[in-house]
């Protein structure tokens, strides 16, 4: 083996930016908008995870209509998904859905495209793969550039200029940071997500960047835009929302809670194939929040006053002006809220 000096490798919690002089009188001259190759613009550049917790129709249709994405999981049957994909499509937005890379993912695209999907998400765990490579070339040929292709995860700027190469339209990064993934603990592998933002944001491929995985508030959103990323993609923070799947249950404590779950739990995998493998997540009870608008709102509010202190108007000013530092353990206690006492 042959081992260059050890990388060190940036975290989320490890930076901060810098505030900068701003001429921003208000929130609302911030224009987050941005553009997904074919599929128009979104004023919300934020987009709902692919998992049986996250992303059905009823999610897919509550973020289109607060202006971002829901791309609907593939952990169902063909006619499952292609159902919950025309129930999207009344409302008038991009439908988006997943696919694997085998057995039937050939028979899942062309349903799905034939029922008018235009962004197909190749969705797996490790996205630099020769798999992957297969699956981007036989949609290419299949559908040619009439559908959008979003391909991954993937941790590194190679991987991300090879699928970038294979021909992916966008590419999902970030392997292992998930908030129910355990995939680092099982395997070893993964890269903190920031840093493979910064990294894969240094890529001459024009393709969009879906920073994904690890995402806990509007700070680190826009930690994320501002090392490179496009979009963000989202699972914990839309968990337990009244829009996405799953019954709500009363808890021993009297509240209620709604599941979360990583695809490649335990739980998720006996639920979709029966049987367990390698176990590379969790699964959760989270409260239940309310409606995801209510969730986006405040999200969409803590976005547009971080571009304001850097003093940028939109996604790609604030991406040329930022400035990361780097801050201590005794900067990060002081970053989080500190105030002893009750509440
Ligand atoms: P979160 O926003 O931090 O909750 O992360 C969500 C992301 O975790 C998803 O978009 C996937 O990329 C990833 N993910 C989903 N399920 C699993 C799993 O079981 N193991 C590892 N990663 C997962």
């Amino acid at each position: 083996m042959f081992q260059e000096t050890i990388k060190e490798s940036l975290s989320f919690d490890d930076v901060l930016l810098r505030p900068q002089y701003s001429e921003i009188s208000s929130r609302s001259e911030v224009k987050i908008l941005q553009e997904l190759e074919g599929c128009g613009r979104f004023s919300l550049p934020i987009i709902s995870s692919p998992m049986d917790t996250i992303t059905e129709a009823s999610m897919a249709i509550a973020m289109s209509d607060h202006g971002g994405l829901g791309i609907i999981h593939r952990y169902n049957t063909i006619e499952k998904q292609v159902d919950m994909a025309m129930c999207v499509m009344q409302c008038q937005c991009t439908t988006a859905a997943a696919i694997g890379v085998s057995d039937d993912f050939v028979d899942r695209a062309t349903a799905l495209y034939d029922a008018g999907v235009r962004l197909l998400c190749i969705d797996v765990a490790h996205g630099h793969h020769s798999k992957v490579r297969y699956a981007i070339e036989v949609l290419r040929k299949t559908f040619g550039s009439s559908v959008h292709i979003m391909a991954g995860n993937v941790a590194t700027l190679e991987a991300f200029n090879d699928l970038a190469d294979w021909g992916a339209d966008s590419i999902r990064v970030g392997i292992g940071g998930g908030s129910i993934c355990s995939t680092r603990i099982q395997t070893g592998h993964g890269v903190p997500t920031f840093q493979s933002i910064l990294e894969c944001s240094n890529s001459n491929r024009d393709v969009a960047l879906i920073a994904d995985g690890g995402i806990r508030t509007s700070g680190d959103i826009v930690k994320a835009y501002a090392a490179g990323a496009d979009f963000v993609m989202l699972g914990s923070l839309l968990s337990g929302t009244i829009e996405s799947p799953g019954e709500s249950f009363l808890g021993e404590d009297g509240s209620k809670y709604k599941t979360y779950r990583g695809m490649a739990s335990k739980e998720a995998q006996r639920s979709w194939r029966g049987r367990f493998a390698s176990v590379e997540g969790v699964s959760h009870f989270v409260p239940l929040k309310g409606r995801v608008e209510e969730v986006l709102s405040e999200l969409e509010i803590g976005i547009r006053s971080g571009l304001s202190y850097t003093g940028a108007k939109n996604i790609p000013q604030l991406q040329a002006k930022a400035r990361f530092i780097r801050q201590t353990n005794s900067g990060q206690i002081e970053s989080s809220t500190h105030i002893r006492g009750r509440q």
